[in-house]
């Protein structure tokens, strides 16, 4: 059996993570791996749907993506995560977990300026976050706190999604993740 592992996104919203998840799916189901994404906002329809954007409730959200995501990854399943995950305790403790397990957990940092992120806004949610009329939004009233050492860090405001997803495979097979 394949070893599965997690690649685990973490950036501002609309920083990519998603387009670029999308994006690396079909590469690596065209080497015939087994792939799931754990997507943000299809969670907090589902299997966390009702909880609000609190630290508390951000941070169980980011549990259960984390305890999902090492059950699928234990199983050989290449488990993508692309949440905004703000809180760097809580990654930290699912790469503990990880470790402990030996399920390699590969972080990438899907870092975007505020500006970059203010100025595309496909959703409107800066915009509206600016005005005031969100409160706690990430990166504008709500702390991020980025990671210090990712595994691999892509820089979507300034690289195509080409480029990036570059980075990924190239890095996830230097480390023999994917042949
Ligand atoms: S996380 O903080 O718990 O990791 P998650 O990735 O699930 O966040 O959800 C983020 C998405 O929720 C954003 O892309 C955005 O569409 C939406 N959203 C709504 N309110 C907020 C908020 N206050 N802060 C950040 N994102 C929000």
């Amino acid at each position: 059996m394949h070893k599965g592992f997690i690649l685990w996104f973490t950036g501002l919203s609309g920083s990519g993570k998603s387009t670029l998840s999308e994006h690396i799916i079909p590469l690596f189901k065209e080497r015939g791996y087994k792939v799931e994404l754990l997507d943000g906002d299809e969670v907090r329809t589902n299997l966390s749907k009702g909880l609000t954007f609190s630290k508390e409730d951000r941070d169980i959200n980011i549990g259960r993506i984390g305890y999902v995501a090492r059950l699928l990854a234990r199983n050989g399943v290449i488990t993508i995560t692309a949440a905004i995950s703000p809180y760097s305790a809580v990654r930290d403790e699912i790469r503990a977990y990880c470790d402990h397990e030996e399920v390699p957990f590969v972080e990438v940092y899907a870092n975007a300026t505020i500006d970059a992120l203010a100025a595309r806004d496909p959703k409107g949610l800066y915009k509206k976050a600016l005005a005031g009329e969100i409160k706690n939004f990430t990166g504008v009233s709500d702390p991020y706190e980025a990671p210090e050492n990712p595994e691999i860090e892509v820089r979507t405001d300034l690289e195509t999604i080409e480029q990036s997803a570059e980075k990924i495979v190239t890095y996830l097979t230097s480390k023999g993740l994917i042949g």
